[in-house]
């Protein structure tokens, strides 16, 4: 059987240089980046606020990979329609965040975009579960929410496995992403122990050559 790991990557724009942003997202638009990873931050959700649609509108306008938006906000039913019209490729929110997320997801996928559920490192797994067939992909926060340029940490790796087998067991899918602290050490065991996609902002934006750096975070 012909078996295609497929190593992603989705660059966060939260690390690029904002003055010279059409430069960056042309820099990535030539990378073998796989998406754009858009990190959306409300000041109350976590304690940070990044950008909201202004940048978005920028990003739709120059970028060719798809925009990966990740809201760390709270009442994200208020917004998932306005990102999806916006050019979002994906929307994902904080399952901590709400109620009831399956409402939030119907809005999303009612726009014809990819739906993303995703959790900060205090936040049973296990709570995933009942979804994991509801979305197109699951974010596992690899440090808490609110600022690039953190430490990984050790212990998801253990929730990559449970969440992997998870999705192989019941043959959905879904597709798995590690967001925060990824870097060249950590993302070949990262992929080993099933993601799909890392998220990586520093790593590729303080490099000195970031193109170079997303290719060998696929190798
Ligand atoms: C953290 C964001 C991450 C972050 C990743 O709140 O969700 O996407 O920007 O940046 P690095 O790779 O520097 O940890
Ligand atoms: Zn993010």
């Amino acid at each position: 059987m012909y078996f295609c790991n497929m190593k992603r990557i989705a660059p966060s724009i939260l690390s690029a240089d904002f003055g010279n942003l059409q430069r960056d997202i042309e820099m990535l638009n030539s990378s073998q980046a796989d998406y754009i990873h858009v990190d959306v931050m409300d000041g109350v959700f976590v304690p940070n606020i990044s950008f909201g649609f202004p940048v978005m509108e920028t990003l739709h306008r120059y970028a060719t990979k798809p925009l990966d938006v990740h809201l760390m906000i709270t009442h994200p039913e208020r917004y998932v329609e306005r990102f999806c019209d916006a050019g979002a490729w994906s929307v994902g929110f904080h399952l901590e965040a709400v109620d009831d997320p399956l409402p939030i997801l119907t809005l999303i996928r009612n726009k014809g975009v990819r739906t993303c559920l995703t959790i900060n490192p205090d936040i049973d797994v296990h709570r995933l579960d009942p979804y994991l067939s509801e979305v197109d992909m699951v974010l596992l926060m690899s440090v808490f929410a609110g600022f690039g340029g953190q430490k990984f940490i050790d212990s998801t790796l253990d929730k990559v496995r449970y969440v992997h087998e998870q999705i192989q067991k019941r043959q959905l899918m879904t597709l798995l992403e590690v967001d925060g602290g990824v870097n060249l050490q950590n993302a070949p065991v990262l992929f080993e122990a099933g993601a799909d996609v890392l998220v990586a902002g520093n790593a590729v934006f303080k490099s000195n050559d970031p193109i170079d750096t997303i290719r060998q975070l696929k190798v």
